[in-house]
């Protein structure tokens, strides 16, 4: 059976990606990678993709004369490698509505958060300035708000006293690289159900 395409929008380290590549090679998710999109150069993302063997794109918002002309850039890579979902695994650009519109409940995002708690950026830090005892990662599909669409699952770690953004984020990291492939492996099978804002697991 063909397995369902999927692309992956990075910025950075690609950590959450290798996550992904890792489990698929190991056959734990009946998904193919057919493209990576960076929205900046030489990134370790990239590196990764191309070890992997997976087709990396990068499409700089500086060389395109609007956020309109990024995000056609970004649609056409994903429609001609066959993509049916999108992953966002520390992809740092806002998507529009209209590219979430037209990939309605088809992106999946990783936030380093207990949402609806710290959404936006530096999650992390926010926690730890916040005070909570507890903080972790979700994962979810994507609206038209930041960090707010329906979610799919969460992982949590305690935060302990003297923890700084940094030790906080690796603790955190170690669950997010368990978390997005268990969800992008409950996508594959049909097991997702969007009811309004929330996600029924089928058994
Ligand atoms: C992760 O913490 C993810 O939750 C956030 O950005 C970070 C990306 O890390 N959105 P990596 O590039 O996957 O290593």
């Amino acid at each position: 059976m063909d397995k369902r395409k999927i692309g992956v929008l990075v910025s950075g380290r690609g950590s959450n990606l290798q996550a992904i590549i890792d489990c698929i090679s190991k056959g734990d998710i009946p998904l193919e990678i057919t493209a990576v999109i960076s929205d900046k150069d030489d990134v370790l993302a990239l590196e990764r993709a191309a070890k992997a063997k997976i087709a990396g794109f990068t499409v700089n918002r500086r060389e395109c004369s609007s956020k309109e002309e990024f995000e056609e850039k970004i649609n056409a890579i994903l429609i001609k490698a066959g993509c049916e979902l999108v992953v966002l695994a520390g992809f740092m650009r806002i998507l529009s509505a209209a590219f979430v519109n037209r990939w309605q409940n088809r992106i999946i995002n990783i936030h380093p958060a207990v949402l609806p708690s710290f959404p936006g950026l530096d999650a992390q830090k926010q926690a730890v300035n916040y005070g909570v005892k507890i903080s972790g990662c979700t994962v979810h599909f994507v609206d038209e708000g930041t960090d707010s669409g329906p979610i799919i699952l969460q992982k949590t770690v305690f935060v302990l006293d003297g923890d700084t953004e940094e030790t906080l984020a690796a603790r955190i990291l170690e669950q997010e690289h368990k978390a997005l492939p268990e969800a992008l492996k409950l996508w594959a099978e049909n097991k997702l159900i969007i009811e309004g804002r929330c996600v029924k697991i089928l058994a």
